[in-house]
């Protein structure tokens, strides 16, 4: 039996990625699963996958004994193995090291692995999701999405954000009644979040600037490749800031998010196959602003029907994202296209103090956000105006009744922000198990 205790010495493929030529000549132990294999009779190439990257593993007949030939022998893409070695430099890997095995032990051997190097079709891929996970784009993805979260999380700690984690379960809609998931609340109706953004301006006003981070639900039906059913935002909620800190904000962390990105994922990304030149730009701040009025100016300039009152749609935002070479905002839509909770600029009383940034390359919009209506009579109209049931928003007016101040804040979508930054064509690949209005397995 093998020994799996924490005790026992394993050496990851990150960790040998890590370390410079000291590592030479060095003694390791790798564990992980065949990704590829080729024998050539007295050789056999193992291209072995441990979770953290990939390298390749020499194994000599005449060099390793007779069980570990046995089991090299026995090899079948995605087998789980052991292999302990000596490390030696490669100068043809993008690792730029290999492992020379002494021993090698097969763990479990897989038997007719279904997601073959041939190409297979996205539904049948998607239906192996659990399984297609471990393909080395998908893994890149993956890490390039947690490399945004974490850069997420650092550009706010950084700046004295606290995390506010709301609710999942709310008795009101935040973004419309057209796309709420309802749910059974023992004798009570309840719905799935769509945003956190109504309790994170609670939090604003107890901790100053706080931001969510979690998943937030719409039944869309619309099957783009733009929409999840199950999704990830990220809301941050200032209080005392206005419309024009809110851009700046906004701005700054996707420049920052971009910026660690390319600092930290370089592999990745290439092996995503993504035109990193097209990132660079958007490393850089300001990102240009445009009014809502001049977007429909220029739509028309390019020969889209879009008039004044229309709502920007996906179309429309990659006619718009061409014109510029990093993400671009606008601002003041109508109010009569905008959320309920959105305050009128007082300066053109038609418009919404609302924003929206929109990803280069026609990945559409990242970002919704706005100043808050921060007037109790104003808002409670609103609220009656939309036909919501003022009774569920008492506790949101309370907000207006005790210390009410200018407020702003934004939602950034996860799974829009990867699949921009990765260059994936659809967001179902950006998000370990994706939920679209046709999927809800694996
Ligand atoms: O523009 P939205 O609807 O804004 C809000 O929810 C506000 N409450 C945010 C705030 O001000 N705190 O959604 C914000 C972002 C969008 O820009 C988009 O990136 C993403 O969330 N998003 C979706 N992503 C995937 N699938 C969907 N169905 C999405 N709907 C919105
Ligand atoms: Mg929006």
């Amino acid at each position: 039996m093998q020994d799996f205790s924490p005790a026992m010495t394993q050496t990851y493929v990150d960790d040998i990625a890590r370390k410079g030529p000291e590592q030479e000549g060095t003694d390791v132990t790798l564990k992980g699963w065949v990704y590829n294999y080729r024998p050539t009779g007295k050789l056999v190439f193992l291209q072995l996958r441990d979770g953290t990257g990939t390298i390749q593993v020499v194994i000599s007949k005449k060099e390793v004994s007779p069980e570990s030939w046995a089991a090299a022998e026995q090899f079948t893409q995605e087998s789980a193995v052991i292999a302990e070695g000596v490390v030696r430099k490669d100068t043809r890997s993008p690792l730029g090291w290999e492992l020379h095995a002494k021993t090698i032990t097969l763990v479990h051997r897989a038997v007719d692995y279904p997601i073959t190097p041939k190409d297979h079709g996205v539904a049948f891929l998607m239906d192996q999701r659990h399984l297609w996970l471990r393909s080395s784009r998908q893994w890149a993805a993956l890490r390039v999405r947690h490399t945004i979260e974490k850069a997420i999380h650092d550009f706010f700690d950084d700046r004295g954000f606290i995390r506010l984690d709301t609710p999942i379960f709310t008795p009101n809609a935040a973004e419309g009644t057209s796309n709420l998931f309802e749910v059974d609340y023992f004798e009570r109706k309840a719905y799935l979040t769509q945003s956190g953004q109504l309790y994170g301006e609670a939090g604003a006003m107890a901790l100053g600037k706080i931001y969510t981070f979690g998943p937030t639900f719409r039944s869309e039906k619309s099957k783009t490749r733009r929409h999840l059913t199950e999704f990830w935002m990220v809301e941050p909620e200032v209080a005392f800031m206005d419309l024009a800190g809110d851009m700046e904000l906004a701005e700054s962390m996707v420049s920052f998010t971009v910026a660690r990105c390319l600092e930290t994922r370089k592999e990745e990304l290439k092996l995503l196959e993504r035109d990193t030149t097209k990132l660079e730009a958007a490393t850089k701040t300001p990102y240009p602003r445009l009014h809502y009025k001049e977007a429909i100016e220029r739509l028309a300039a390019a020969g889209n029907p879009a008039k004044y009152g229309d709502d920007i749609g996906g179309d429309e935002e990659t006619i718009l994202a061409n014109q510029f070479d990093r993400p671009v905002i606008v601002h003041r839509y109508p109010a009569a296209i905008k959320a309920f909770y959105m305050k009128n600029d007082p300066a053109e009383p038609e418009s919404a103090l609302a924003m929206d940034m929109l990803a280069p390359e026609g990945y559409g919009e990242i970002i919704g956000g706005s100043q808050r209506e921060d007037d109790l009579e104003t808002l409670r109209k609103k609220i009656a105006a939309q036909g919501l049931p003022m009774e569920n928003f008492e506790w949101y007016l309370d907000l207006r009744r005790y210390g009410s101040v200018p407020h702003a804040g934004f939602g950034l979508g996860i799974e829009r922000t990867v699949a921009w930054i990765c260059g994936l064509h659809h967001v179902r690949e950006t998000i370990p198990f994706a939920r679209l209005m046709d999927r809800v397995t694996p």
